[in-house]
């Protein structure tokens, strides 16, 4: 960074996301998927790979990272008790008996949901389960896809060894949710057209650095607090414990990007480090986007049009979103992108309404909580907020 740079401005909304406003709903729904029977998608990957002749031991908080993933390693099919017989409609009104549907009822007045009874919410809880789950797995493939990647373009020796050992934790999780949804729910829905555009996003970009802002920091920070909730929410004792062990698995995944980037963006310039800002708030809504889970409501043959400003106002379902973003926010702060360029980023959450993580415990250490054999809690992650605490 130099002294007499120029100040950097941020891109616009309209420039980063083809709206003005990041709640116009119209904009917003205007995102779909176009082609959802499409079997094979393609999505050029324009990055160099990068040999290294530098074997020796550079950075031995990712060499620690390796061992601990190499004795971290669970085996899919045998480590799960998949023998539990799954009453999808049952576990999913208990977890309703616990906060609602997720959302204010009374919120829904005037809508076409005023009329839905306990079947239609029920059935609306189940859609949302298989809808959470088949983004879970298509979420797991863009990570198995970005760290196949990570282990070409990053050129330390020691990140490689340490991501080769993610992208077959990323394989086990695409295998473990895959056959979760096969075998115990009612149904797949094709990938939500926002994390879509997010994970083409990040394959296509050229700089290494950015597979891991945009994978392990961003979609796998949310990852980790969302699968922290539904692990916390079910009761159901094979999703308990595949969520647990996922997750032991993500909180290294996350901790290995902020340990890495720290390393990068300290040495960034302005306008390098604005480019990973808006990155960063790119990606932020898009995942956020993808939450109002658009293609549930049009499954229960709701236009999401009538229902999505509601949603986007509705005081549980925020809270909710809210508390996703709580690994996101303090990776990026201890990561310095929140504050650099008169305080772009902080700002951008500010409007997001998320800043309030900002002091929460980053997630450079917490795989050491989360591991298997650590004494960790069987409900581990944030705690899931009740309304009106
Ligand atoms: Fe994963
Ligand atoms: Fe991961």
């Amino acid at each position: 960074m130099s002294i007499t740079e120029n100040p950097v401005i941020g891109a616009s909304h309209a420039e980063l996301l083809g709206r003005d406003e990041i709640n116009d709903i119209e904009a917003i729904l205007s995102v779909v998927n176009t082609d959802v029977d499409e079997v094979t998608h393609v999505v050029k990957d324009n990055a160099d790979a990068i040999f290294t002749w530098d074997y020796s031991l550079a950075r031995p908080h990712l060499r620690k990272l390796y061992e601990k993933a190499k004795t971290g390693q669970w085996n899919g099919s045998t480590d799960l008790p998949w023998d539990t017989e799954v009453d999808q409609e049952k576990v999913v009104a208990e977890i309703q008996a616990q906060i609602g549907t997720g959302m204010e009822p009374a919120q829904y007045i005037g809508t076409p949901v005023e009329k839905w009874g306990d079947k239609e919410w029920l059935q609306f809880g189940v859609e949302q389960n298989n809808w959470t789950l088949s983004q879970f797995l298509h979420g797991e493939q863009g990570a198995l896809l970005c760290t196949a990647k990570i282990v070409e373009t990053v050129p330390w020796y020691d990140a490689k060894l340490y991501a080769s050992t993610q992208v077959v934790d990323e394989a086990r999780h695409v295998e473990v949710f895959g056959r979760y949804l096969d075998t115990k729910l009612s149904g797949h829905y094709p990938i939500n057209a926002h994390l879509k555009l997010l994970l083409d996003d990040i394959v296509n970009d050229s700089r290494w650095d950015m597979t891991y802002l945009g994978m392990q920091v961003m979609v796998e920070g949310l990852a980790l607090a969302a699968f922290g909730f539904q692990q916390q929410l079910t009761s159901e004792p094979l999703l308990k414990q595949l969520l647990r062990y996922v997750m032991s698995d993500e909180a290294r995944h996350v901790a290995f990007g902020v340990l890495s980037l720290k390393e990068v963006y300290d040495g960034m310039t302005d306008r390098e480090m604005m480019d990973r800002q808006e990155f960063a708030f790119e990606a932020a809504v898009r995942m956020r986007d993808r939450f109002l889970s658009q293609e549930v409501w049009d499954r229960m043959g709701i236009n999401p049009k009538d229902v999505l400003p509601l949603v986007l106002a509705d005081p549980t379902r925020v809270m909710f979103q809210q508390m996703l973003f709580s690994k996101i926010v303090p990776n990026c702060k201890k990561l310095g992108l929140l504050d650099r360029n008169d305080k772009w980023l902080r700002h951008r959450f500010e409007e997001m309404n998320v800043i309030q993580f900002e002091d929460w415990e980053d997630t450079a250490e917490e795989y050491v909580k989360f591991a298997l054999d650590a004494d960790a809690p069987a409900d581990a992650g944030p705690r899931v907020p009740v309304a009106g605490q």
